[in-house]
């Protein structure tokens, strides 16, 4: 990946100490020299805040106590001064007005996923987005790996055949015990529909395997039939999901997300089987595809820079010579390498070419809604519905 030269200014709203995903966010975005960090508002507790933004190298002048402050603040310094970048990595209430008022204020916006709390907010986010003239992109960190770039690729140039049947599942095991009531954060919030939306385990995770599954099998999810649970008692959102799926082209589906597997890490699987071979890959072992097939042993394709076989757009996404693993932080990386040269590139509109943008947000909360609608009704299928 080659840096971006000038550095894209970045400011961040959330990732304070002891946050998850913004730390992740910056490791990635600094990893190919195309962003620097001037600004943030890291925190509501303000301790942290100062303590984020001093620990980061910034002047306190540029750590602003709220986002509001921060976007009026920055947006009234001199141009090449002032954040041309907003990351916004909060818990998810916060994701659509932030962005909103970002875009209105001239900052471009990569925000983390759920792109809203819902359909209605998301709308009008959209509309925001499309008129702001600024670039949108949403933090959905599996479509960065190389290999997800490889199997689409295969499925398209119909190294498969037709595709039949897509499995894919993300099972967790974080939430199996009531982690919230002995404190963890993270669990605290993603269970307050609040803060979190109507889902629980099918925003938090269920997205991931809904936007994989559409992007890998190069098709849309239409209609599911979706049964979901809550395993921990006292919790009020589900952490347990499971569905069938029907497919914009005649494939069908499952789909598992679940954040009570006992033990489970993070094993975001999918398989896509097609009526010549198949193809498999799983976020723990991101450097391989399995690649099956009706006349032909199998096969596993490795990623690597260097490696003939593999497609334009697998290859642009790699670092390190097979063998050297590269894994979650360089696919958040090639996001940011993508939205860099988007901003630098001035692409008109507002789509990064290589980011998830707003249409995906839209699909993965159609998905979310369809979901909850579907388990709670007596339908046997529920279309998603990408409109109000
Ligand atoms: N893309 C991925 O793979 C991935 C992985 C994990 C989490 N996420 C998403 O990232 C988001 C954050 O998740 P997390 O696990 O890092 O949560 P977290 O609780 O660890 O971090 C949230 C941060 O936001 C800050 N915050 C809250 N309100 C704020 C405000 N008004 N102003 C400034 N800062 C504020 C908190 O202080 C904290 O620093 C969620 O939307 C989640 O869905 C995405």
């Amino acid at each position: 990946m080659k840096p971006v030269a000038p550095k894209i200014r970045m400011g961040f709203v959330g990732g304070g100490e002891g946050a998850f995903i913004g730390q992740a966010h910056r490791q990635a975005a600094g990893l190919d020299g195309g962003f620097e960090l001037v600004c943030g508002a890291f925190s509501r507790d303000a301790a942290n805040n100062r303590q984020t933004g001093a620990a980061l190298g910034l002047a306190a002048s540029r750590c602003y106590s709220d986002w509001q402050r921060m976007l009026d603040s920055e947006a009234a310094l001199p141009a090449d001064q002032r954040m041309e970048l907003l990351v916004i990595v909060t818990p998810n209430h916060l994701h659509a007005p932030i962005a909103g008022q970002a875009l209105k204020a001239g900052f471009h916006v990569f925000s983390e996923k759920p792109a809203a709390l819902n359909l209605d907010e998301l709308l009008t986010l959209k509309a925001v987005v499309q008129s702001s003239q600024r670039l949108y992109g949403l933090a959905h960190t599996y479509l960065g790996y190389p290999m997800v770039w490889q199997a689409r690729d295969m499925v398209r140039s119909g190294v498969i055949g037709a595709v039949r049947k897509v499995l894919v599942e993300y099972p967790q095991g974080w939430l199996s015990q009531d982690v919230a009531a002995q404190g963890n954060k993270q669990a605290g919030w993603r269970d307050d529909p609040r803060q979190s939306g109507i889902g629980g385990c099918i925003g938090d995770i269920g997205t991931h395997a809904f936007s994989l599954a559409e992007f890998v099998a190069d098709q849309s999810i239409e209609r599911l039939c979706a049964a979901l649970g809550t395993h921990v008692s006292g919790r009020q959102l589900d952490d347990d999901a499971a569905m069938l799926l029907q497919m914009s082209q005649g494939a069908s589906g499952v789909l598992i997300a679940s954040q009570v597997c006992a033990g489970e890490e993070n094993p975001l699987k999918i398989r896509v089987y097609g009526d010549k071979g198949a193809l498999e890959w799983r976020q723990e072992d991101p450097a391989s595809l399995i690649h099956r097939s009706v006349d032909q042993p199998l096969r596993v394709l490795r990623s690597g820079v260097g490696q003939p076989w593999l497609c334009e757009a697998a290859r642009q996404r790699m670092r390190l010579p097979a063998g050297h693993p590269e894994g979650y932080l360089e696919a958040m990386a090639n996001l940011y390498g993508d939205f860099a040269r988007a901003i630098r590139g001035k692409v008109e509109g507002h789509d990064a070419p290589g980011v998830p943008g707003i249409e995906i947000g839209l699909r993965g909360m159609a998905f979310i809604e369809a979901a909850i609608a579907n388990h709670r009704g007596d339908a046997k299928w529920t279309e998603l519905v990408c409109t109000a």
